[in-house]
């Protein structure tokens, strides 16, 4: 199924010769096929014990609104941590996609969970210091969070243009790479691969390299273990906004799939496993309860203080960033990090 421009932001006003532009690209089918998948993995979750949710069904609306606040919590240091090593860096970062040559096309940076793009804004402004136009392709599964962006970021960069793909990574990259004939940059950022497991991760970042080729550069955001004092709050914090996060995928289930998760009767868990290398985020029962899950005609039972596993977020080390990069194909060109070394962004490029 090709990805089809099937609907427009405001700026359907714009006329597609103009700049900048934004379009907006949905697949036609891709309400249903997410509701599919979506009904499929929460059932599989919960079929199995320990149970599980899926934690890539987080950002509906008021998901990525929750994420945006826990992004400005004083505990949640991973975005002012990365936010402070692109200041710094951020015209070097982009330095690399003159790699591509003077091929007189237009050079684009291209985001995987942009989300907000917030941070991103850093590598667009350098970007258009060293080049007079920029394509800036952002890809999330969540339409709020891209047509936010791409509205605020427009009314920022007047040379900036932007194509917003929702999309989830696979798809989006593979369309998006295969139409951008100029120099590019892939973006991800906010250590937003933590939540994959290791073999899921190696995966991941196999099939972002197959989309590459040998003048493009990989931009990856990673946070780096650290002492559990500065993890746990950071996954639980004290306003109880991460704790709005996690519950709202339960009422997001109950909304979209018809299940009566009684939402007052969970409580929200972040624990560091320091030999899993991760935060773990949970629900916990609070009581003895049976959900009845419409979607799957499917009943499930809760014991008083069982946890459901809703995410990981992995914590790296040099050892485990190098285990990554080399089983994917990759080579570093250059790092950058804090003078805490609590985060780290990695140039990389297919060995
Ligand atoms: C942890 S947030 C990070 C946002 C931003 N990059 C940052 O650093 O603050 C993850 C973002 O990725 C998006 N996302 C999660 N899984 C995705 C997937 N499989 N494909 C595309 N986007 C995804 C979410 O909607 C969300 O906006």
């Amino acid at each position: 199924m090709s990805a089809k421009p099937c609907s427009a932001t405001s700026s359907s006003t714009v006329s597609r010769s103009q700049w900048p532009r934004i379009v907006r690209l949905v697949e036609p089918q891709e309400n249903k096929t997410h509701l599919a998948a979506f009904a499929r993995t929460v059932q599989s979750g919960l079929s199995c014990q320990p149970k599980s949710l899926p934690w890539a069904f987080f950002y509906d609306e008021e998901g990525s609104r929750l994420f945006e606040a826990i992004c400005e919590l004083p505990e949640y240091y991973l975005t002012r941590t990365e936010d402070g090593i692109l200041r710094r860096h951020a015209d070097e970062m982009v330095a690399g996609l003159a790699a591509g040559g003077d091929t007189g096309l237009e050079p684009t940076i291209i985001e995987l969970g942009s989300g907000s793009a917030v941070k991103t804004q850093r590598l667009l402004a350098a970007g258009l210091r060293q080049h007079d136009r920029l394509h800036y392709v952002p890809i999330d599964v969540s339409p709020s969070a891209l047509e936010d962006s791409a509205q605020r970021l427009t009314r920022r960069f007047a040379e900036l243009k932007v194509t917003g793909y929702v999309a989830d990574y696979r798809r989006g990259l593979e369309r998006i790479m295969a139409r951008a004939k100029g120099p590019r940059l892939i973006v991800f950022l906010g250590s937003s691969l933590g939540n994959y497991e290791m073999d899921a991760a190696v995966e991941l970042l196999t099939m972002i390299g197959q989309t590459m080729r040998p003048d493009d550069r990989l931009l990856l955001g990673t946070d780096m273990a650290k002492e559990r004092s500065l993890l746990e709050p950071a996954y639980d914090d004290s306003r109880g906004v991460t704790a709005a996060f996690n519950l709202n995928l339960l009422r997001r289930i109950n909304r979209e799939l018809g299940a009566d998760f009684a939402i007052e009767a969970f409580e929200h868990r972040a624990v560091y496993h320091p030999d899993r290398g991760r935060v773990e985020m949970h629900l916990l029962s609070t009581r003895d309860q049976i959900v009845h899950f419409a979607a799957a005609g499917m009943t499930v039972r809760l014991a008083e203080g069982e946890m459901i596993h809703t995410e990981n977020s992995h914590k790296y080390t040099p050892e485990t960033l190098s285990y990554l990069r080399s089983r994917a194909g990759f080579v570093e060109e250059a790092a950058w990090t804090d003078e805490r070394g609590w985060f780290r962004l990695q140039h990389w490029r297919l060995s």
